[in-house]
C-alpha cells in the first residue's frame, strides 16, 4: 500500500476533464482519500516545486500552476505512485503512451493536465504540503 499526490491543474479543470480524470483513476482500483479543490497562490506553488527553482521553465510553471483552480487528491492502494505515473503518461504529452491522460489530453510539456508525486519521499512531502492527517479518509 502507498499513497501518491495527484494534482488536476488548472488547464485540466478549466477544459472539464476533472470527470474524466477522477473516472479513470476510480477504474484503475486507486482509492481517493482526500480530496479538494483551490487556486494555488503563488507562495504555495513556488514551495511545492521548489526542486525546480533553478529550472528556465520555472517561472512559467509557477505562472500556470496560479493561472486557475486545481484539484489536489490523495490516491492510496498498491502500487500507488507507480500506477497514477502509468496513468497519466511521460510528462511531455508528445511522448506519452497511447491511451494515456497526457497523451490524449495534454497540450504541450508544460500544460500537462496532471501531476503526480514521483517517489516515496516526493509522495510524503507533496502529500503533507496540502493535507493533514485529518484531511484524509483511510
Ligand atoms: P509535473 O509532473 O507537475 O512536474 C514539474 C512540471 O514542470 C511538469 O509537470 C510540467 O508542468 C513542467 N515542466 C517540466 N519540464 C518542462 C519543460 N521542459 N518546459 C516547461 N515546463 C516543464
Amino acid at each position: 500500500m502507498n499513497k501518491t499526490l495527484a494534482i488536476i491543474k488548472p488547464d485540466g479543470v478549466a477544459n472539464g476533464l476533472i470527470g474524466e480524470i477522477i473516472k479513470r483513476i476510480e477504474q484503475e482500483g486507486l482509492k481517493i482519500i482526500g480530496m479538494r479543490m483551490t487556486q494555488l497562490d503563488r507562495r504555495q506553488a513556488e514551495g511545492f516545486y521548489y526542486v525546480h527553482r533553478s529550472r528556465p521553465f520555472f517561472h512559467s510553471l509557477i505562472e500556470y500552476m496560479t493561472s486557475g483552480p486545481v484539484v489536489l487528491m490523495v490516491l492510496k492502494g498498491p502500487n500507488a505512485i507507480d500506477r497514477w505515473r502509468t496513468l497519466m503518461g511521460a510528462t511531455d504529452p508528445r511522448k506519452a503512451d497511447p491511451g494515456t491522460i497526457r497523451a490524449e489530453m495534454g497540450l504541450n510539456i508544460e500544460r500537462n493536465v496532471v501531476h503526480g508525486s514521483d517517489s516515496g519521499d516526493s509522495a510524503m512531502y507533496e502529500i503533507n504540503y496540502f493535507f493533514k492527517g485529518s484531511d484524509l479518509v483511510e
